[in-house]
């Protein structure tokens, strides 16, 4: 009974692995504890792992993750069940109910997450499914980032901080100028086990590595960007095979409001702040920067500042290619 249900939410519509993916339940008993570290579920073909995973002080979220670690030792997360919400180390559980359904319960009281299921049968991915981004590399709560497919049926990225903007595809493009079509309404995306990735929109693309490999995965990670990753063998090192932004201060939000992002060749991007902002927190960017000065409402103190070889990326004004400035 749990196979589908694991199996509705494992690897959603972007995940592929060479070998088919079931997961059977590893033991008999109806609900795995928190406080049982080996109560870990494991796919038929021994791909994926699941149960109990610590995210932070007496902190667990229900995640898969491959069962394999990387060269690391750490393990690679696929999925979470209650990422905003985890629970106690001591007396949470995850139960399969009588009914379908299946349930995460905080320290034995209150249902944090459950799959809704009332039957055994496995319930469809829907068009409405969206992949969110961790907040951080080790925070793996809801991020600022998502990737959908719009109502115009264009699979999108966008940036849901304090502001809410698109910027892939390109913002200042209409979606046949990006390559996108608005026609087919099944809105539909997926990537084979070859690193071919296909989407209902036209877009598609083939990764740097095409052919054999033991495992792939598609993330949206917290920076805003999605990247293939792959390995050969299953201890090896997550190697990037393709991303969709090479050029990092495009995405939005990436340095935060009222910020500078700036091209770095090799290392990519470098934030700054504003003329009179300070950075809110020197350990997280993303947050951005806050005014040094306590804003007045007296007009001789407020007044516009000139900002030269910036844009304002996906909103300006206008947009004006080879085009000469007269001069007055
Ligand atoms: C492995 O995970 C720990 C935290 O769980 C982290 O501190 C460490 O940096 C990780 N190692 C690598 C190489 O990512
Ligand atoms: C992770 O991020 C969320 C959202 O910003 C925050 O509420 C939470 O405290 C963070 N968790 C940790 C362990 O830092
Ligand atoms: C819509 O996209 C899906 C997935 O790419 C494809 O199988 C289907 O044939 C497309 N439909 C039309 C009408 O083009
Ligand atoms: C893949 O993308 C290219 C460029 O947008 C397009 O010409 C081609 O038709 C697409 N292929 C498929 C199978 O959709
Ligand atoms: C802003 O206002 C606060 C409280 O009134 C004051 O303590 C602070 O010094 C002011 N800052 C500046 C830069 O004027
Ligand atoms: C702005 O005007 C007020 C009142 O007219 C005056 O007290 C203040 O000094 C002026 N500030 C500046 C920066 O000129
Ligand atoms: C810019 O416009 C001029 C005049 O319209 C044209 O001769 C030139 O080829 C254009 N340059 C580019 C790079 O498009």
């Amino acid at each position: 009974m749990a196979t589908s249900v694991f199996l509705l939410f494992l690897p959603l519509i972007f995940f592929s692995s060479s070998s088919s993916s079931t997961v059977d339940r590893s033991s008999r008993a109806s609900s795995l504890s928190v406080e049982h570290a080996d109560d870990v579920l494991t796919s038929r073909n021994g791909i994926f792992s699941a149960g109990f995973f610590p995210v932070g002080d007496n902190a667990y979220c229900f995640a898969v993750w491959f069962s394999e670690p990387d060269s690391e030792g750490n393990r690679t997360i696929v999925w979470m069940a209650n990422r905003d919400q985890p629970v106690n180390g001591r007396k949470s559980e995850l139960s399969v109910l009588k009914s379908g359904n299946v349930i995460i319960t905080d320290a034995g009281r209150f249902t944090v997450w459950s799959t809704d299921t009332v039957s055994e049968s496995p319930q469809l991915l829907t068009k409405d499914m969206k992949l969110v981004s961790s907040r951080s590399q080790w925070n793996f709560s809801s991020g600022f980032y998502k990737l959908y497919f719009g109502d115009d049926n264009v699979l999108r990225l966008q940036y849901g901080g304090p502001h809410i903007s698109g910027y892939w595809p390109k913002p200042w493009l209409m979606s046949w100028e990006a390559g996108r079509s608005i026609y087919n309404s099944s809105r539909i995306a997926f990537l084979d086990p070859w690193g071919y990735f296909s989407s209902s929109d036209n877009f598609n693309f083939t990764s740097a590595d095409y052919g054999e490999r033991v495992q792939r995965r598609l993330k949206l990670d917290y920076d805003g960007n999605i990247r293939l990753y792959s390995r050969n063998h299953r201890m090896e090192k997550w190697t990037v095979s393709w991303q969709a932004m090479s050029e990092p201060c495009m995405i939005h939000g990436t340095c935060g409001p009222n910020s500078i992002c700036s091209h770095v060749p090799h290392s990519g991007r470098k934030c700054s702040c504003l003329q009179g902002f300070k950075i809110r927190d020197r350990t997280d960017w993303s947050l951005g920067c806050v005014p040094e000065f306590n804003l007045t409402c007296t007009t001789n103190e407020t007044g516009f500042l000139k900002l030269s070889h910036v844009e304002f990326y996906g909103s300006d004004f206008g947009f004006f290619p080879n085009y000469t400035i007269g001069i007055v």
